[in-house]
């Protein structure tokens, strides 16, 4: 098979491994090396990897031949990272991780969200308010990163682990914060500790009451109940891989719309045509009609894949279909979701910010695991449609609100972290927020004046 000359000690991660470039470049270099073949060799230290280019290859390494690449092939084992990180559903090995990803996928279903929606709402005016409170002190200057994360964490404790807490905008340690969460579900013991009623209750508690049952009796055979602290480890797991993910999207669309006036023109006139249809109230339904903010928050995942690189482990031989390749069961297999996003050949000009790429006689053109943000198959992210639809809640309250607008300091092209995993960008993202003339509350309130 081609591959990549790699060089002594650290193989083709050296510019990674010495903290000088995010891996998601260092990986898409390597896409981009192997340009003309479907698959790519290159090397981890002295360790060889595969990184598969072909989308129809991705397609059958994440879906199709799933019982050929099931296992995940970190780069480095979670257990190595942090004791919680291999115990959580991401390092678990399959037959735990199948029972766990069974029972906590309900979780997120079409209905949970909707009935979720009253949650994420208040968690966005409370996110409106600090904004506010913070333009105005600032004539407008905002770190919109540490102001995102600040709305995640508020939205995380609020639907999937417990309001009551009130633990949000308290910086605590982690282990701190999701003992008390566990401590306070334990002693609560067989008592009721839904504080509200109807559906709201039923989604808040549902992601930790699963965990509480799991915890309890066995529900896979063979399987044992989960361990005190492989909940804790799900609990920390589901609040990083959702509130580091979607604030650090939140961050980099917001930032590209101050780049593009016009973009964020069109985004807040459907805004403003939706919520003038729906009495000004914004509701879960309005949300679906938001189809321009729906391609805004595509595109943003095209350019700036959160995870940059997927990683599998091939557990039997796979013979390559029109090739004499075999890939020999043991192989660590990656896909660079960056080197995708940004091949030329499916998406022109990838450098441009254009969410009309997702117009659907755009995607029609391109094979489909040529985008994969959330991933593919049964290992894609469990909670893709949650972080949609807290986004398009924060972006329907800013945007209808405020004009965003590049700062002074704002570059051209934000610096990426090279010292995470995560695309993520590095150091603060300052913007200007200025009130609209018309914004939604003014129009609200003439909404009830008639
Ligand atoms: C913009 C937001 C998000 C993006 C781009 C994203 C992306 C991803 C990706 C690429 C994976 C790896 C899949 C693989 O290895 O094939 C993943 C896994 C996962 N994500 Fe997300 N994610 C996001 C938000 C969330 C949220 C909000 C949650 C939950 C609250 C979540 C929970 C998880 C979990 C639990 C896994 C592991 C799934 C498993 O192993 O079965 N993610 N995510």
């Amino acid at each position: 098979m081609p591959y990549v000359t790699p060089s002594f000690p650290f193989g083709n991660f050296e510019r990674t491994a010495l903290l000088r470039e995010n891996v998601g470049f260092t990986a898409k270099k390597i896409y981009d090396e192997g340009k003309g073949y479907p698959i790519v060799g290159y090397f981890v230290l002295i360790e060889p990897f595969l990184l598969v280019r072909d989308p129809a290859l991705v397609r059958s390494v994440l879906v199709t031949r799933f019982d050929h690449f099931s296992q995940r092939g970190h780069l480095i084992p979670p257990e190595s990272v942090d004791s919680m990180m291999g115990r959580s559903i991401f390092g678990l090995p399959i037959p735990e991780w199948k029972c766990l990803r069974r029972n906590l996928t309900p979780c997120f279903a079409g209905t949970k969200l909707k009935a979720m929606f009253p949650m994420v709402n208040r968690c966005s005016k409370r996110l409106m308010r600090l904004l506010g409170d913070a333009a105005e002190r600032h004539e407008g200057l905002l770190d919109v990163r540490d102001t995102m994360k600040r709305f995640q964490t508020d939205v995380i404790c609020e639907t999937l682990l417990a309001k009551l807490l009130k633990l949000r905008f308290t910086p605590v340690s982690a282990e701190h914060f999701f003992h008390v969460v566990l401590q306070r579900h334990l002693n609560a013991g067989k008592e009721d500790t839904r504080t509200s009623v109807g559906d709201e209750a039923t989604f808040r508690t549902g992601f930790v009451d699963t965990l509480m049952r799991m915890r309890e009796t066995p529900h896979c055979p063979n399987i044992p109940p989960l361990s005190e602290e492989k909940v804790m480890a799900q609990m920390a797991f589901f609040f990083l891989a959702g509130f580091e993910t979607t604030s650090t999207t939140l961050t980099f669309c917001l930032f590209e719309l101050s780049r593009h006036p016009t973009i964020q023109k069109r985004l807040a006139a459907e805004i403003m045509d939706v919520l003038k249809d729906n009495d000004w109230e914004l509701d879960y339904s309005s949300l679906s009609k938001m189809t321009y903010m729906e391609k805004v928050i595509q595109e943003t995942l095209r350019k700036y894949p959160v995870v940059p690189l997927l990683s599998r482990e091939c557990v039997q031989n796979y013979a390559i279909p029109g090739s004499d390749w075999t890939i020999k069961k043991g192989t660590k297999v990656s896909v660079s979701v960056l080197g995708l996003h940004y091949d030329p050949i499916y998406f022109p000009d990838p450098t441009r910010f254009d969410p009309g790429r997702f117009d659907k006689s755009e995607v029609a053109k391109r094979p489909p695991a040529c985008y994969i943000p959330y991933s593919l198959g049964p290992k894609a992210c469990i909670g893709g449609q949650f972080a949609v639809f807290s986004m398009k809640v924060a972006l329907a309250e800013i945007v209808s609100k405020y004009e965003v607008h590049p700062s002074d300091s704002t570059p051209e092209v934000l610096p990426i972290d090279p010292c995470v995993f995560q695309f993520s960008p590095k150091g603060p993202v300052m913007l200007k927020f200025h009130r609209r003339r018309k914004s939604l509350s003014d129009s609200a309130s003439r909404g009830v004046q008639r």
